[in-house]
């Protein structure tokens, strides 16, 4: 059954010491209930604390005060379970696409056979559009196609929650559409809870089932919700 409270995010503060060492809070009273399965994205000023939660989310940060319910458990670091595309993709470059997918596979199916890892990466490889570039190493691709391979990076953990810090920010409008497309065929198909941080309106309301608009900071925390019910798939643009 799904659940309304998938990811409970409550009363969320975090404080970073400033550089006289005060304590400057700056998310304060973040609150987010995010169903199973549902599209959110997060908006707002450069410099909010967007990325600040999202990285509380992914346990790469630590909570202040408040805390976050991922699936019934109170989460504290990061886990497989949930997966982060950052802005760029980072990728190792003396790996190939499938090396850099495959090092995540490797962690998180350990009993796993051979083949069965590599079905795995050839499968979210070619759920990116990658299928024919398996073997590439990242200076044979573009910016897209390396952010690409990020996003499959990501999608061959089975999260399930996937976090997107302004996945698209560094790459070109074209690019930018056809990867939103590519995650939200991905979400067609596996519907993965997903939290995206843009300060694209109109990516938000393109992607999303609800968007979130942060105030400014610092103590920033939500100021509205707004529900987006256009039909899915949304595949018909202008
Ligand atoms: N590790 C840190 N130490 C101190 N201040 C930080 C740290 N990380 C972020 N900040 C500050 O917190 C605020 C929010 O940052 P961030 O979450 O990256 O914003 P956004 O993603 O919305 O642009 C900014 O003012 C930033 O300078
Ligand atoms: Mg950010």
């Amino acid at each position: 059954m799904k659940t309304d409270r998938f990811l409970e995010i409550s009363n969320l503060v975090k404080a970073y010491p400033n550089p006289f060492g005060a304590e400057i809070k700056v998310v304060d009273g973040f609150d987010l209930k995010v169903r199973q399965g549902e599209f959110v994205s997060v908006i707002g000023h450069f410099g909010c604390g967007k990325s600040t939660v999202l990285t509380m989310i992914a346990g790469l940060n630590p909570i202040s005060e408040g805390g976050i319910i991922v699936d019934g458990r109170e989460i504290y670091s990061p886990a497989p379970n949930r997966a982060v595309v950052f802005p760029s993709p980072c990728l190792l470059p003396w790996l190939t696409a499938a090396g850099n997918v495959m090092l995540g596979v490797k962690e998180v199916y350990p009993h796993a056979t051979k083949k069965e890892r590599r079905d795995i990466v050839a499968y979210a490889l070619s759920a990116v559009g990658l299928g024919s570039a398996l073997n590439k190493y990242p200076r044979e691709m573009s910016g897209g196609m390396q952010q690409r391979v990020g996003i499959a990076r990501a999608i061959a953990l089975k999260p399930k929650i996937l976090l997107l810090d302004e996945p698209f920010g560094h790459l070109d409008s074209l690019t930018r559409m056809e990867l939103q497309d590519v995650i939200l065929g991905i979400l067609n198909r596996d519907q993965i809870t997903t939290m995206l941080i843009t300060h694209d309106v109109d990516e938000a309301v393109y992607m999303s089932d609800r968007v979130c608009m942060m105030t400014n900071g610092p103590s920033a925390h939500v100021g509205s919700l707004m529900e987006i019910d256009f039909p899915r798939p949304r595949d018909a643009r202008p």
